[in-house]
């Protein structure tokens, strides 16, 4: 038997008959100028060196950043992220805030090939951590904890990061982003950019940040030394709230922006911090759900594109205003601008 709606009854469907319709009534766009590219450059490379678990992403030498960072600005990208690869490595990490360090060199070249573009290009921003210039790989400097065991001493290194902001800062940086999960770290280094002069440099504090399987990818390039792992400083996957008091106390001490990190699996924690924070929010898509998805795309499983556009879009739909993802320059050539929805 045939069912006759009754009159006046609600046809969602009516909205969705055709794409110019769904083009109207859509809620969530993506633009271009929302995304984040996050790059790495390797000290002492000759060409760009594929990373295996993270397949289109390079360590890239000081030359092809540029290039890199051209493209990302004729997309139409809002902004990149540099993680720099040092030569050398010790217990403080001294490379991190050497001038001629290679985060400082990265700095200079990209803001250097932003500045071609018409419209200044992307926002340079960097990540102000200790992980990539430690000869143990840990986001701090270490001590010796009251078991005897080694503890990533938290006041030894807020002084690590305020100068490192201050050194990137002075390279050119418009953004440092702490991402080491330190307690007072946004404190610290807006006081020490400050009385350096760089009041205009921005933080965009790594708020909620969990300790989490997803970064997997990363440590590949960023050739980590980490042994063991982060769960003395970064979040525990199954805490929302402590996520949100995370983020109440970086907006406290001057957070200019604040992101949760992962994006994907935290995309409640996202939501949530967007509805209480009064400053933009990003989140980070990262090297793992990077590489689950072109994994998955490779094997003929997924829909690349499909599965690209709307992992993103859930993720603006959930509350972020600013998104770090490693499809940033692919991803805005697929955007058309003018509606912020992905070209069929
Ligand atoms: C720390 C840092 C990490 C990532 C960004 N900043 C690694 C970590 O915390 O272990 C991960 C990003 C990604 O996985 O894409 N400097």
């Amino acid at each position: 038997m045939t069912h006759q709606l009754p009159v006046g009854h609600h046809r969602p469907r009516r909205l969705r008959t055709s794409p110019r319709v769904r083009r109207l009534v859509s809620e969530t766009r993506v633009h271009a100028s929302d995304l984040v590219l996050p790059l790495f450059v390797k000290e002492g490379l000759d060409a760009p060196r594929p990373i295996s678990s993270m397949p289109g992403v390079v360590q890239h030498t000081e030359a092809t950043l540029a290039d890199a960072v051209r493209d990302a600005a004729r997309a139409g990208v809002g902004g990149v992220m540099l993680f720099g690869i040092p030569a050398e490595r010790d217990a403080t990490g001294t490379q991190a805030d050497a001038e001629d360090g290679i985060l400082q060199r990265g700095i200079r070249v990209a803001v250097e090939a932003a500045r071609e573009h018409t419209n200044g290009g992307p926002v340079v921003m960097a990540d102000t951590c200790l992980d990539e210039f430690t000869d143990h790989g840990h986001c701090g400097v270490l001590a010796e904890g009251r078991d005897g065991g080694v503890v990533v001493d938290n006041d030894a290194t807020l002084d690590r990061y305020a100068s490192m902001a201050v050194a990137q800062a002075r390279a050119g940086a418009d953004v440092v982003a702490p991402s080491g999960m330190m307690d007072g770290q946004v404190a610290v280094i807006r006081e020490a950019l400050d009385a350096a002069g760089f009041d205009d440099v921005g933080i965009l504090a790594y708020s909620a940040k969990y300790a989490s399987a997803f970064y997997g990818p990363f440590r590949e390039a960023v050739d980590s030394a980490l042994q063991g792992d982060r769960r003395t400083y970064q979040m525990d996957a199954g805490n929302a709230r402590e996520g949100l008091r995370e983020a109440n106390l970086d907006l406290a001490e001057g957070a200019d922006m604040v992101m949760v990190k992962p994006a994907g699996s935290y995309l409640d924690v996202l939501a949530a911090v967007a509805e209480m924070s009064a400053v933009p929010v990003a989140a980070y898509q990262v090297s793992g759900e990077y590489a689950m998805i072109e994994a998955a795309a490779a094997n003929g499983w997924i829909d690349r594109r499909a599965a690209v556009t709307e992992s993103v879009l859930g993720i603006k739909r959930a509350g972020a205003d600013v998104i770090l993802t490693y499809w940033a320059t692919e991803l805005a050539g697929w955007l058309d601008e003018n509606d912020g929805r992905t070209r069929a």
